[in-house]
């Protein structure tokens, strides 16, 4: 393991990071300036804390919380989850992105009523081997809902680690991501079994602490409780710390969509399962190549012939970007219109259908 950098005084005593003073410090502070009432907080419903610490993966607080409360208004329980169609947990988490998630989601509830009886495992180990359950959330769902000592290692708590201890190396390489395992074992705070014990405060102030103080731009330095001790701060690298990913130009891609529109309404595909947007709702996409007016005669049954070209647009996706061209036209329809898997739609009813954002976009205003 590489060597922590020396950190100046109050230092991380003798034996390095295990003396309390780093978990000491985040409690304290998150005691006073830490967010308490969040909506999953206060409880330890490992149904709720699960929902909510998958919803907060790569989405900010203030965007999961009305998604969060519908759904556990249209879910109350795991197994209300776990009985809907797959379609329905899609369109609740429409707008949310990363759907792989909702798609784990439903799959991790029927999981824990198969072979779990209903109730969430304990071990995080057990919560681990679940869909879409990584060690970090496991360990969160285990600490804050059975008492477990179980460190977290999300992004934030990366980040806050690299700044603190001056760690070198994109946090996403395994030796690294080793490394920082290991430093945040080495600084959970001792058990204490009941309620609120201190493992659950403290993963929480760290979640908090990354969130509202050690953000990626523009931390709040004057306002963090291990100022004393971190080495971006003392030595002007919290911009560099941590290091990051290093860069490939993504990959550019192109795609036509079509509204093909019919007596007001217009026709929308459902994605395949996998890939992007699987499984949700969108305009049909033009296969590379082909002639829009041949492609909508021959797939859809639709004869089709001024088309217009709309405002196009730019999505990025983790791993590529997609320049959109959405093409117009107004259709007739042949008596053997095909609608397997497609169907007509009249503006009212694009509000709840599950859609991405970027093909809702492109629908704004269609049919006003
Ligand atoms: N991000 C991930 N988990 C969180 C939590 N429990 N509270 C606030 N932000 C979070």
């Amino acid at each position: 393991m590489r060597r922590l950098q020396k950190v100046p005084s109050p230092p991380l005593a003798g034996e390095g990071e295990g003396d309390g003073y780093f978990s000491d410090r985040l409690v304290a502070w998150h005691r006073r300036h830490g967010r308490h009432d969040l909506p999953w907080q206060n409880t330890r419903d490992p149904y709720r804390v699960w929902l909510s610490e998958i919803m907060l993966q790569q989405t900010q607080v203030a965007t999961v919380i009305p998604y969060y409360r519908r759904f556990l208004e249209r879910f109350p329980t795991l197994a209300a989850l776990a009985a809907a169609p797959v379609e329905e947990v899609m369109a609740l988490w429409s707008g949310l992105g990363y759907y792989a998630r909702a798609r784990n989601l439903h799959a991790c509830a029927r999981a824990v009523m198969e072979t779990h009886g209903g109730r969430f495992p304990a071990a995080p180990e057990a919560i681990a081997e679940l869909p879409g359950i990584g060690r970090s959330t496991a360990n969160a769902i285990a600490t804050f809902c059975f008492d477990a000592r179980a460190p977290i290692l999300d992004g934030n708590v990366k980040r806050v680690f690299a700044r603190c201890f001056g760690i070198e190396g994109f946090p996403g390489t395994p030796a690294v991501e080793r490394e920082l395992w290991t430093l945040a074992e080495s600084l959970m705070p001792p058990r204490q079994d009941g309620e609120g014990g201190p493992c659950g405060n403290y993963i929480q102030a760290q979640m908090d602490l990354g969130a509202t103080v050690c953000t990626r731009a523009k931390p709040r330095c004057e306002a963090c409780p291990l100022a004393e001790i971190c080495v971006a701060r003392s030595t002007g690298r919290q911009a560099e710390l941590p290091v990051a990913r290093p860069r490939k130009a993504l990959p550019e891609r192109e795609a036509i969509v079509l509204l093909l529109v019919d007596q007001g309404r217009v026709l929308l595909e459902q994605r395949p399962p996998s890939g992007i947007w699987g499984g949700l709702l969108s305009l049909p996409e033009l296969p590379a190549g082909a002639d829009p007016a041949q492609y909508a005669l021959d797939a859809f049954g639709c004869l089709a012939e001024d088309w217009e070209e709309l405002p196009g647009l730019v999505h990025t996706f983790t791993h590529f970007r997609l320049h959109l061209t959405p093409l117009r036209t107004r259709v007739r329809l042949l008596p053997q219109a095909r609608e397997q898997g497609a169907r007509w739609l009249d503006p009212g009813q694009l509000d709840d259908a599950p859609l991405p954002t970027p093909i809702r976009r492109i629908l704004v205003g269609f049919g006003r």
